[in-house]
């Protein structure tokens, strides 16, 4: 007889590898079901750790042409040697998916290549891309398909002049000028990636402000930060279409939202990096009755349970942020809830990272948000340049600004703009999850010198005021 399984996961990102090893950990049997060659998902293949591998790698390029110099270190004008940058990149990706291979073994997971389809509770089969399909007895099915680029209608993505964020983490030459559509985070991420090597980039988006959703006072800021690197905004602009001409060369038609002018911007590459959307294509969800919400996203319960008893989602493919982080946790909570457990996720206390120099972190509410909810808060604020590490760094950029409740003083949000800002978020995150106020933080001693310093300082602000401004 076949054996059965606990769980069968179909996906092995982030958010399905994580649920097998927990789930295994738990005790539970599970299989994993992967269509690529390797493991690791969107993230590890070809989203964030290559996008940060070379993020990493162009930073330090540009880092030894500017800011070398005033340190006192002249390595003359560097030379870019892409393919070795690229090689870097894929040695990144290699080392991460070799180490889901790795646990996988560890945790006696057992792996299936090829396509999983749900056939009912209980069953999923596999389609490998040559030979015969195979069933797969399993107690339990957890969904992590992810997600996958949302195209704009009339644009086809050739992956190497017109590119989604694939295309444009392998880019063989460093393109004259890059077009943008999108200033979301993988248009201003990839988009510095390419402008620090050389490209001009020009960032056309929708709305009249980049990245939606994070702070914007923040995203202000940001902007003027992003425009003295080189790249140029056209903000409430719409692309209505892609030409390419007899040499080659692109022309990307914008024209403003409301209406108006049209202009062509030259490219020799454009990435359109509008968003991402729930892949759900060969699941066979429709005929074993597991329904998608209005956006196409699996519709799931409190448990991660879709309207197929036996049946969970997590990640990208169901509502929510699409972080990485955001989906591991939903695993860790749907591996503990199958085991018996109280597994949870905070998901007002889920961190954002955009990886640029400097970095934009957030977590919580952002000022925008509490006016619109009309919560009575007060602001923290601490520059950069009033922090003795950050000048010794030359990192002077940004600010730390904490909101926290006018009667309570719980911390409701805070956002940071500055070098190292997603590793020093993490504070406020743990603040957050045990609902600390911004005294408390304002009480914490923190080692000096030290970035994080500006971090205090923004929640002193916040009491009897910041000692170094
Ligand atoms: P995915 O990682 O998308 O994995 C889904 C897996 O399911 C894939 O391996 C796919 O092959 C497999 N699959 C799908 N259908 C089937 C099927 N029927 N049978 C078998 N296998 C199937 N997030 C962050 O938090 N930080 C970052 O820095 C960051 N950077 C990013 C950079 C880029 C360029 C991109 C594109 C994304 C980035 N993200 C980042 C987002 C992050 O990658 C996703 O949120 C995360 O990968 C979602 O995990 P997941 O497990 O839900 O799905
Ligand atoms: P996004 O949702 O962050 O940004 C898309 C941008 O495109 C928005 O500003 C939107 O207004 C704009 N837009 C939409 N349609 C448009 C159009 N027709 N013309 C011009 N602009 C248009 O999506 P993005 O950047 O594609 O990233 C997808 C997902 O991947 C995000 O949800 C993000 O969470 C995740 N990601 C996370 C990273 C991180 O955590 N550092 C890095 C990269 C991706």
């Amino acid at each position: 007889m076949a054996e059965k399984f606990d769980v069968t996961v179909i996906g092995s990102g982030p958010g399905g590898y994580v649920a097998a090893i927990r789930a295994a950990q738990l005790g539970m049997k599970v299989a994993v079901v992967e269509k690529w060659p390797t493991y690791g998902g969107t993230c590890l293949n070809i989203g964030c750790i290559p996008s940060k591998a070379l993020l990493h790698a162009s930073e330090m390029f540009e880092e030894a042409g500017h800011s070398f110099k005033q340190l006192g270190i002249d390595v003359g004008t560097p030379k870019l040697d892409l393919p070795q940058m690229m090689k870097h990149k894929d040695d990144t990706v290699a080392s991460n998916v070799g180490g889901i291979d790795y646990l996988f073994k560890k945790n006696k997971i057992t792996g299936f290549q090829g396509t999983g389809k749900v056939v009912g509770a209980g069953k999923v089969s596999v389609t490998p891309e040559s030979g015969d399909a195979s069933e797969i007895e399993t107690r339990n099915i957890i969904i992590a398909s992810g997600s996958v680029p949302a195209s704009l209608p009339g644009i086809e993505i050739d992956e190497q002049q017109i590119v989604s964020s694939t295309g444009a983490i392998a880019l063989d030459k460093v393109p004259d000028q890059l077009v943008v559509i999108g200033a979301g985070v993988i248009g201003l991420e990839l988009g510095s990636v390419w402008a620090r090597l050389g490209a001009k980039v020009t960032v056309v988006e929708y709305l009249d402000r980049i990245l939606p959703g994070m702070d914007s006072e923040v995203a202000r800021n940001f902007q003027r930060m992003l425009q003295k690197q080189n790249m140029t905004f056209h903000l409430s602009s719409k692309v209505t279409g892609i030409d390419r001409g007899e040499d080659g060369q692109l022309a990307v038609n914008i024209e403003p939202a409301k209406g108006g002018d049209a202009q062509a911007l030259p490219a020799d590459v454009a990435l359109v990096a509008i968003g991402r959307k729930p892949y759900t294509d060969g699941l066979g969800l429709e005929d074993a009755g597991v329904a998608l919400d209005e956006r196409g996203r699996v519709r799931v319960d409190r448990h991660y349970q879709t309207s197929v008893e036996g049946v969970y989602a997590i990640g990208d493919v169901i509502a929510g942020p699409m972080l990485a982080h955001k989906a591991e946790d939903e695993g860790i909570a749907v591996a503990e809830l199958l085991a018996g457990q109280a597994g949870h996720v905070n998901y007002g206390a889920i961190p954002s990272v955009v990886y640029t120099n400097p970095e934009v972190a957030s977590v919580g509410k952002t000022e925008d948000e509490l006016k619109a909810e009309g919560i009575d808060y007060k602001t923290g604020k601490f520059p950069f340049t009033a922090n003795g590490r950050a000048k010794a760094m030359l990192a002077t950029q940004g600010f730390v600004k904490i909101l926290a409740d006018v009667e309570t003083d719980r911390v409701l949000g805070a956002h940071i703009i500055g070098k190292n800002a997603g590793e020093m978020i993490h504070e406020l995150v743990t603040l957050m999850e045990f609902s600390g106020a911004s005294e408390d933080l304002a009480r914490t001693t923190h080692a000096h010198p030290t970035l994080s310093e500006a971090v205090r300082e923004a929640a002193l602000a916040l009491g009897d005021g910041a000692i170094h401004i």
